[in-house]
């Protein structure tokens, strides 16, 4: 990391120096979204609707941003979101990423499709973890791939129910995305799934996705995953009502309210505008949790307004590798730690407790010019 990206003020701030050392199809794989990239793009907009209220002479001098997620203490309320492929990012990929989490006092949610196994991620950052999964055509994948990880320490299993079928990326249809050959999805290791199918035109991810997710799943498989598992269960993908409810009723132990960063169905509502009629239809029954856009420490303080618990971050944190391996990753979760520490000094409400609905108010009609 050149002392230049050590400054990047902000998040956002990283995301061309991100770029300059990715390849065009990693830029365009993280960055992108589906067709027109509008949920992408509004997943971000949505949060300019909302303004803070604050409260003022309230006593400031100490901020406690600490949350707890699944009886896990954590130092902040912002996770590290699944993300697949790390080490096109970085040569440390998803174990700079655990190690930055850990030293954050939070948790790095550790994808299926990650180029370093569960077991070595998990003992690169002896701590709070949690394994994302995707229910394959070949269930006993499935389930070897949860018995791994419950054998490597993970503490909750994170069903991503958003990838019936992958979204239409073509960004990545363009680039041909493939995986170099020196890297493989390396919790399939010694299976043929480790590899993207041979000779698939456009996006071998996508190909791949074709050939062994299973788009035909169903609530069943939610109990099916209670049956072979002790873990917590989080369902991310949940932006509906309906579907809050129907989690509760088929035994989650939380829910993230996601569309997956506008990469799955394009013109999906943004996740901001959906969370908090899925934390009213949840109520306090179990934790909600959101991500999509969060680049601000005011983007959390909105969203745990609005009725999560915590939110995650997916992309800032890949520029964040990308720029500097952990210590890059770390500046992300520092940047926003301070942010979100002062956001909450200035609006009155010292600790997250403290944030109420009364702490928010949506503006309608109100469209700033561009910076
Ligand atoms: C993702 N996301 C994702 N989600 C998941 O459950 N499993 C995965 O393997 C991936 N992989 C992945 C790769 C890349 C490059 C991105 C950008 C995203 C989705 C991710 O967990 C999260 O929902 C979004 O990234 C959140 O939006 P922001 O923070 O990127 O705006």
């Amino acid at each position: 990391m050149t002392s230049q990206d050590l400054k990047a003020p902000n998040c956002e701030a990283l995301e061309p120096a991100a770029r300059a050392v990715l390849t065009e199809s990693a830029y365009n794989y993280y960055a992108g979204g589906a067709e027109d990239e509008t949920t992408l793009r509004a997943n971000r907009a949505a949060f300019s609707r909302f303004y803070l209220r604050p409260r003022v002479l309230v006593d400031v001098g100490e901020v406690d941003t600490s949350v707890e997620v699944l009886g896990e203490r954590l130092s902040m309320p912002i996770l590290l979101a699944p993300t697949a492929f790390q080490r096109l990012a970085h040569p440390e990929g998803e174990k700079a990423s655990a190690r930055a989490a850990r030293a954050a006092g939070t948790l790095m949610v550790a994808s299926t499709l990650s180029t370093t196994t569960v077991q070595d991620t998990a003992a690169a950052a002896p701590g709070p973890l949690w394994f994302q999964l995707y229910v394959y055509r070949q269930r006993e994948i499935t389930r070897e791939m949860v018995q791994r990880a419950e054998a490597a320490g993970c503490t909750a299993l994170c069903l991503t129910v958003t990838m019936p079928v992958q979204g239409n990326r073509e960004r990545d249809n363009r680039t041909g995305f493939r995986l170099p050959p020196e890297l493989e999805m390396a919790n399939f290791s010694g299976l043929r799934q480790a590899g993207f199918p041979e000779g698939a035109p456009g996006s071998g991810l996508e190909a791949f996705i074709a050939r062994e997710f299973d788009p035909t799943l169903t609530w069943s498989a939610v109990e099916w995953l209670r049956s072979i598992t002790r873990l917590p269960i989080v369902l991310k993908g949940i932006v509906t009502p309906e579907d809050a409810a129907l989690a509760v009723e088929h035994g989650a132990d939380a829910v993230i309210v996601s569309n997956h960063g506008g990469r799955q169905l394009d013109c999906a509502e943004p996740t901001l505008l959906a969370l908090p009629r899925v934390a009213d239809a949840v109520g306090e029954r179990i934790p909600v949790l959101m991500d999509g856009g969060i680049r601000r420490g005011t983007d959390v303080v909105k969203a745990l307004a609005l009725g999560a618990r915590a939110v995650l971050v997916g992309r800032p944190a890949l520029w964040g590798l990308a720029v500097g391996g952990q210590a890059g990753v770390e500046q992300v979760l520092e940047m926003l730690r301070g942010e979100l520490r002062r956001t909450l000094a200035l609006l009155g409400r010292p600790s997250i407790r403290a944030l109420d609905a009364g702490a928010i108010t949506e503006i309608q009609g109100l469209v700033l010019p561009p910076r």
